[in-house]
């Protein structure tokens, strides 16, 4: 099926309004990204053919994630390409023509540290979106895991990786009008060129998929040390569940430990509790990754450490927003004057399935809903 340009930047999909508590913020959450009707420069509808031919019949999988396989391509003449075949049952999935539309105002994000989304193809119930390919992969890949890769991101890779993701993220939140919410800031989503400059990929997927995908429920299980509390237990979705992700991120990259890690002797161990045991034991040091052989200034390393505890607060308004986080990295914001507050940690898979039910009987949708009265331990 053929699409032509008259197809792009009609459709307006009404967004649901979620209200964000602002005391340490001082941003107030108006409608999510929606389609303009301004003509979309870089994007293109691709045909299933020409994916086809750039991939080589699809024979180069680079990965494999919740919502599809992504493979390596490259189009005549041009750099190379990751195309990612969506894998959603059809019933789930956004119409064709809201799809496209919706991939189209996408491609208007445009920032260092986010991916570039170059275009899609719809061919029957099929959906592919396509990006230009990170060399370096993604963090999780190419960070976590062995020492020897972790021994390749010295001190100042790391900063600068922190640092690059807080600020495409400080992009979508603050920057881009109106804001888009990340919802899956984790260590497989942040992709590296081959300079090493990080990338946050899939922004903006939810919603192209219908509440039921989109929502954390069927794939929860790989990002379960990343949810917060509040977001997983009642959907109640705001910057600040970002914040809380991008938290327990900056925690894995300065400790080089994953979000959770299992012990022989104690069993499950997740991150965010390492690193208030520490800081209340005041060894914070302690997390900073041994792979770095005490080559890396204390004074930010400990900075570091405490914003990685101040966006994975339990109560999501005393999480700062990501301008006051990017400040307080860059050392031009204080950390010493404020006080860091017990984690918000979901740490039982059962237990949010159970809540979601209870939560959903009571409220009639996820911005109704309160975050004051979690419990989440
Ligand atoms: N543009 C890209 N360039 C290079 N590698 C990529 C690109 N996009 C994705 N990948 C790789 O493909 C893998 C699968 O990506 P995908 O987004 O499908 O899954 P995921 O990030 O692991 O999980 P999720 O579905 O929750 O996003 C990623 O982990 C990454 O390693
Ligand atoms: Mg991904």
């Amino acid at each position: 099926m053929k699409f032509t340009p008259s197809f792009l930047g009609c459709f307006n999909p009404s967004t649901p309004k979620f209200i964000e508590e602002t005391d340490y913020g001082y941003v107030k959450e108006e409608e999510e990204v929606g389609v303009t009707n301004v003509p979309h420069p870089n994007f293109r509808v691709f045909s299933y053919n020409e994916l086809r031919v750039a991939t080589q019949g699809f024979k180069n999988k680079i990965g494999e994630g919740g919502f599809g396989t992504v493979y390596k391509g490259r189009l005549i003449g041009d750099r190379f390409i990751a195309v990612k075949v969506v894998s959603v049952e059809v019933e789930s999935m956004r119409g064709e023509r809201e799809f496209i539309s919706e991939i189209a105002a996408l491609s208007d994000i445009k920032h260092d540290n986010l991916v570039t989304l170059k275009g899609c193809c719809v061919d029957g119930a099929q959906r592919l979106l396509v990006y230009d390919y990170m060399e370096n992969n993604s963090l999780a890949q190419t960070f976590l895991g062995t020492e020897q890769k972790r021994a390749r991101f010295s001190w100042e890779l790391r900063k600068g990786v922190a640092l690059g993701v807080a600020r495409g993220l400080w992009y979508l939140h603050e920057q881009v009008n109106p804001h888009i919410i990340h919802r899956d800031i984790k260590a497989s989503n942040i992709l590296v060129d081959a300079d090493f400059t990080p990338k946050l990929a899939d922004f903006g997927l939810a919603k192209l998929f219908t509440d039921n995908v989109s929502y954390i429920s069927t794939r929860v299980a790989g990002t379960l040390g990343y949810l917060s509390p509040e977001y997983a237990y009642s959907g109640h979705l705001t910057r600040k569940s970002d914040v809380y992700s991008f938290g327990v991120l900056l925690l894995e990259i300065v400790s080089g430990r994953q979000v959770v890690e299992y012990h022989f002797q104690h069993g499950e161990q997740f991150l965010v509790d390492k690193a208030w045991e520490l800081y209340n034991a005041k060894s914070l040091l302690m997390m900073v990754d041994s792979q770095l052989n005490g080559d890396f200034p204390e004074e930010e390393a400990i900075r570091f450490l405490r914003v990685g505890l101040l966006c994975v607060q339990e109560i999501a308004r005393l999480r700062p927003a990501m301008s006051a986080a990017l400040k307080m990295l860059k050392g031009e914001m204080s950390t010493e004057d404020v006080d860091i507050s017990q984690p918000g940690l979901v740490s039982d898979l059962m237990e949010v399935k159970i809540r979601r039910r209870v939560s959903s009987n009571f409220t009639s949708s996820p911005a109704s809903s309160s975050n004051s009265s979690f419990q989440a331990r």
